[in-house]
This record gives structure tokens, C-alpha cells and sequence, in this order.
């Protein structure tokens, strides 16, 4: 089932992990016929009414990548409805996540684009975003950098966040367990739209959001070991140079609206190590 391409070049490996074929690459988890691979598998659209969302993910396990999934939200009056579109760990209680979570809104209101990391099962590091254009009209690439070093986040290839390893300060970091991606279509109208104040309007159902161009230079975990035979793949060692920093930080002042390492009330004790670490 697992269907990987390996195209060793001379002196270089780079792990095409992607088939660019949704069929082969992802599987329809649940939403009974919500979820569906049109056509080629070019295009996945997950659906969502008042009886129940959907949701697919990855067929690989993941230890370490470079992913990207072009995604069109939810249009018009989403108020309620969230897309979430994530990496995720197996084992619950000290999973690792890497999120990135959609709110939609009314029409002409502001998606958030809300976004967390786990490690070892621990979460609380919310922040959260505008965007810089409509995310209903067109596609936007959604990417994630995981390496040893740090996971950045990136929408059309502007990076809004980082979090470095920071293992010698004592946060975990993800690297021993692979990940799968996650994407799911549901209804979170208690909390999702101005703090569950704006209902979703079901008279708008079924919502639709549509995912294109998956593409993944990453390394496949199986039971037999890692496709990655050597960290020479340049992602593998990629951080922010400093025309990233200058965009991380445009981004950060313009359009950011939640970051857990100014809110002193969710710690009253002081803020995690991460944060005094810029
Ligand atoms: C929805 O729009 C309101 C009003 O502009 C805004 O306060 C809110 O942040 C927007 N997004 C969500 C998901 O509530």
C-alpha cells in the first residue's frame, strides 16, 4: 500500500515521499461518502452537514519533512465550522502534533488561522492569525519545515511561525516518533467563531473544503527503518535566513492575534522556556 518514490542522484538523496496522487498518498478515514477523490486524485473535498464532518489521512508515518498541501476553505458563511489540517503522533498520551486549524467566520468576517505545537503530549502553545487574503478564493499552500533543528510553519511560503529545538533548555522536542497527517471538516460552533458567540447556519450546508497539490520531500518511517539513508537533503538542514526573520516577524506584528507567550493569565507562573528564547 505504501507507495514512495526514491530517486537517489549522485552524492544526493532526495525523498520524493510524495505521489501527487491523492489516491495513493491518503486515505478517507471517516464521514460515510463526505470525503471524496474525484476524477484523477488531483483534488480531495471534505464535506460537512449537521449529521456528521469527515476527515482522511496519510497512508506514510513521517519522521521529519518538508510538507506542503494546497488548501481552498470553507466559502461563504463558515461561522462554526473548523479545518484542521495537522501532523500527528500515535500514541496519545505523549504525542507530538504540529497543527495548523482553520475558524471559519460570516461571510466577509476574518478566518483564524490558529495553530499549536505538542510534544510529549504537551500542548497550551497557541497562536493564532489572520491571513493576508481571503482563504476561500483560491488555494494557499499550508507548509510545515520539520527537522532536528525546527518546525516552521509557512503560508504561501512566508513562514509565521517557529519552534526551535530547544532540548538543552529542557522542552521536548518531536524526532523519535513519526507522524501521519491529519486533516479533518467538522463542527466546532461552541467555541470556534468569536468563542462559540456565532452559530453555524446549517441552512448553508453541506461545507466544502477542497485540498490539491500535496507534495512532500520527507522521510518514510516503516517497521523496517527510515527512507532517509542520510541527512545530506538540504531541508534536513534549513532554518530561517534573515529575509525569513524579517518575514516571520511582518507577519507576527501584522497578523498575529494570540500568542500564548504573552498571555499571563494562562501562565500565571511564567512563561514556558521557549519563549524567553527568541
Ligand atoms: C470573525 O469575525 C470577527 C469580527 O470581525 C472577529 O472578531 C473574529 O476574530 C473572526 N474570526 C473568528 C474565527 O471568530
Amino acid at each position: 500500500m505504501a507507495s514512495k518514490i526514491l530517486i537517489g542522484l549522485l552524492f544526493t538523496t532526495f525523498v520524493i515521499a510524495a505521489s501527487g496522487n491523492f489516491n495513493q498518498d491518503f486515505e478517507i478515514t471517516w464521514g460515510d461518502g463526505r470525503a471524496k477523490i474525484p476524477n484523477d486524485g488531483q483534488l480531495l473535498t471534505l464535506s460537512l452537514d449537521k449529521a456528521s464532518g469527515s476527515g482522511f489521512r496519510s497512508r506514510n508515518e513521517y519522521l521529519f519533512g518538508k510538507i506542503d498541501m494546497q488548501l481552498k476553505l470553507v466559502p461563504g458563511n463558515s461561522a462554526g465550522t473548523v479545518t484542521a489540517y495537522y501532523l500527528s503522533s500515535a500514541d496519545w498520551d505523549t504525542h507530538d502534533e504540529i497543527d495548523f486549524e482553520f475558524l471559519g467566520n460570516l461571510s466577509g468576517d476574518p478566518y483564524i488561522l490558529h495553530t499549536n505545537v505538542f510534544t510529549q503530549g504537551k500542548g497550551n502553545r497557541e497562536q493564532q492569525f489572520y491571513l493576508w487574503f481571503d482563504p476561500t478564493k483560491d488555494f494557499h499552500t499550508y507548509s510545515v519545515l520539520w527537522n532536528p533543528q525546527s518546525i516552521i510553519f509557512s503560508v504561501d511560503g512566508t513562514p509565521i511561525r517557529q519552534f526551535n529545538n530547544l532540548e538543552s533548555k529542557g522542552v521536548a522536542f518531536p524526532k523519535k516518533q513519526a507522524m501521519r497527517i491529519f486533516s479533518s471538516l467538522w463542527n466546532a460552533d461552541d467555541w470556534a467563531t468569536r468563542g462559540g458567540l456565532v452559530k453555524t447556519d446549517w441552512s448553508q450546508a453541506p461545507f466544502t473544503a477542497s485540498y490539491k497539490s500535496f507534495n512532500a520531500q520527507a522521510c518514510v518511517w516503516t517497521s523496517s527503518g527510515s527512507s532517509c539513508s542520510s541527512n545530506q537533503d538540504s531541508w534536513m538542514k534549513e532554518s530561517l535566513d534573515s529575509t525569513g526573520q524579517a518575514r516571520i516577524q511582518w507577519v507576527q506584528k501584522n497578523y498575529m492575534i494570540y500568542n500564548y507567550c504573552t498571555d499571563t493569565k494562562s501562565f500565571p507562573q511564567g512563561f514556558p522556556p521557549e519563549c524567553s528564547i527568541a
